[in-house]
């Protein structure tokens, strides 16, 4: 799928007045647009799919106008490389001057920055210090209590909340609309509590549901069973990045809370690791077979699932 053909894109609002459930923030970031140059760095916190890059995204738009893109850097703090490939890529862009001077200063977006070590934190804390006169920072945290106290106190900080059921239900029927899919509020009702106030976890999964048939409560439920199918994906990179407990933890959930077979489980895998660039295939695929020989064989299925994860952590090392 491509990212047109996904609705959390296509239907991702452009204009800060079209974000719902967050007003107050709306409202606070509008009243700052008024004196654009005393801008602050800002910070955006809150838990998943609940509208910190869109609200990011619709500022650059705002501030910068049709150009905002080339003044915009998008980045995610918990890229592999690092601060010192934030460092790098800050440093250049801040650089860089365009030929617009219309613009009162440069945007960046650093995602995930909680993902990074009070180290980097506090390297990241001199980057803004140093580019101050060109650069407006916005920083994205799903936990705000992992950002050092310094940054947090360069920053004003808003707090994005979970979004309401009828806001759901709501924004997911516009889009039925729009898209002439047949619904009923059952259906959106289950689709508001599987996402618990995810606004993008409903919109997939509103897809999924609609390439099935009407959003009713079983299309949602069936397709809500195949969304795990994914998560199968994202244990086996966990796994494969070595956070082991992390993988773990999801591993039992899936089996003991949604109720996926150890065999299922096993047989995702197989079909997940093809989806993976990578150079080990054939040591996965080969783990993998092992402890499905072992699982036949009438082992502990806990034990050697949490083995095979082990495994992987060493294969993808
Ligand atoms: N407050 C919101 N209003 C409207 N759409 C939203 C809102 N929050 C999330 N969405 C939808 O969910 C998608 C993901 O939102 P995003 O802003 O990327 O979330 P996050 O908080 O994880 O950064 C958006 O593309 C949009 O379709
Ligand atoms: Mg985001």
């Amino acid at each position: 799928m491509t990212e047109s053909f996904m609705w959390v894109e296509k239907y991702r609002p452009m204009k800060l007045s079209s974000i719902i459930n967050q007003k107050e923030i709306i409202g606070s970031l509008k009243s700052l647009l008024k004196n654009i140059s005393e801008m602050p760095h800002l910070m955006f916190s809150g838990s998943a799919g609940i509208g910190k890059t869109t609200t990011s995204l619709c500022l650059a738009r705002e501030i910068l106008g049709n150009s905002w893109r080339e003044y915009t850097l998008e980045l995610n703090a918990s890229d592999e490389r690092g601060i010192n490939m934030v460092r790098d890529r800050v440093k250049k862009f801040a650089r860089f001057s365009g030929l617009d001077t219309k613009i009162p200063f440069k945007l960046v977006i650093l995602d995930e920055a909680d993902e990074m070590t009070a180290d980097a934190q506090t390297a990241l804390r001199r980057i803004i210090e140093d580019t101050a006169g060109h650069c407006r920072f916005i920083m994205i945290a799903n936990n705000i209590s992992k950002i050092i106290e310094p940054l947090q106190s360069r920053c004003a900080v808003f707090k994005f909340t979970r979004i309401s059921e009828e806001e759901i239900t709501g924004y997911l029927e516009e889009i039925c609309k729009k898209e002439k899919i047949k619904y009923n509020k059952d259906g959106l009702k289950a689709l508001y509590l599987y996402s618990e106030g995810d606004m993008r976890h409903s919109i997939n999964m509103l897809q999924a549901t609609a390439s099935l048939g009407i959003v009713n409560e079983d299309n949602v439920k069936a397709s809500a069973g195949l969304a795990k199918i994914s998560d199968v994906g994202e244990i086996l990179k966990i796994a494969l990045s070595g956070k082991l407990t992390d993988a773990r933890n999801k591993m039992v959930e899936l089996i003991k809370i949604y109720g996926m077979s150890e065999s299922d489980f096993l047989k995702y895998l197989n079909e997940e690791c093809y989806k993976l660039k990578t150079d080990h295939l054939s040591d996965i695929l080969e783990s993998i077979a092992k402890y499905d020989y072992r699982l036949i064989i009438g082992a502990n299925p806990e034990i050697q699932l949490s083995a095979l994860l082990a495994e992987l952590g060493k294969i993808g090392k």
